[in-house]
């Protein structure tokens, strides 16, 4: 069972002031988590909404052109640290858009944001369906999201990509975009036992079924896939 909102808040915000300590560390990890998503984002145009945004690091890697605001419900971002981190990512862009607010109630008109990003902010949430039904009602028609989860359950499919890379491996041959869940055996055991699937302290569970439910009728789903071992979708309005 997942700890409470502000629990699991407290958690998450103790392990980036962790990160942070050492900036060379966060900026290296941070740069390898977005890394492998910077092909989408800079195609993004327009005014963008950043929901559970932090820091403001996808901004980095957006045409400095891109109006780019991030909404987040925890001020441990607004920290010179965080400034310091931010600048070393993104010297382009130095100005930050910070709303303090949730992805549950977007205090934002409807119909106004060309694109909007949810960087592993959804299983934070209380409620990420209400976060999706309100990153659906900000966006204009055909407007982009890119979501990004954390902790979800790969199908079948997803596994045969994993005992491919597992295969390509063996053949010395390089992996693009290895998935990171572990063993193909450990996965393909875990999933026959029926067993839930690890759920990090600081999340609250999302299933892909329940996804594809909230989805359903108000996206179009442009793209799914593994990027980086994360459930990414890109979604047209
Ligand atoms: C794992 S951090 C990711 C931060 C940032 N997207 C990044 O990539 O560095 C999760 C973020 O979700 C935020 N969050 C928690 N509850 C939220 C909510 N209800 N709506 C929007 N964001 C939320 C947290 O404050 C935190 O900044």
């Amino acid at each position: 069972m997942p700890g409470s909102w502000q629990t699991r808040q407290v958690e998450m915000e103790g392990w980036y002031a962790t990160l942070a300590i050492d900036q060379d560390t966060a900026v290296e990890a941070l740069s390898r988590d977005y890394q492998p998503y910077a092909h989408i984002l800079t195609n993004i145009k327009g005014l963008v909404l950043d929901i559970g945004g932090g820091a403001g690091l996808a901004g980095a890697y957006m045409d400095p052109d891109t109006e780019y605001i991030v909404i987040d419900p925890s001020l441990s971002w607004t920290t010179e640290r965080w400034a310091a981190i931010r600048r070393r990512l993104s010297p382009h862009r130095t100005e930050f858009n910070f709303v303090l607010g949730t992805g549950e109630n977007l205090p934002f008109p409807s119909q106004s944001f060309d694109a909007a990003l949810a960087f592993w902010s959804l299983n934070h949430a209380s409620n990420p369906g209400q976060c999706i039904a309100e990153i659906h009602r900000i966006l204009k028609p055909c407007g982009r999201a890119l979501l990004v989860l954390e902790d979800m359950e790969p199908g079948w499919i997803d596994i045969l990509q994993l005992v491919g890379q597992a295969l390509m491996r063996k053949l010395g041959r390089p992996v693009r975009n290895p998935l990171n869940w572990g063993s193909a055996k450990d996965v393909i055991w875990r999933k026959l036992s029926g067993q839930p699937w690890p759920l990090q302290s600081d999340h609250q569970r999302i299933v892909e079924r329940e996804l594809v439910h909230w989805l359903h009728g108000q996206f179009r789903v442009v793209n799914r896939s593994w990027i980086g071992g994360f459930l990414s979708y890109e979604l047209e309005a």
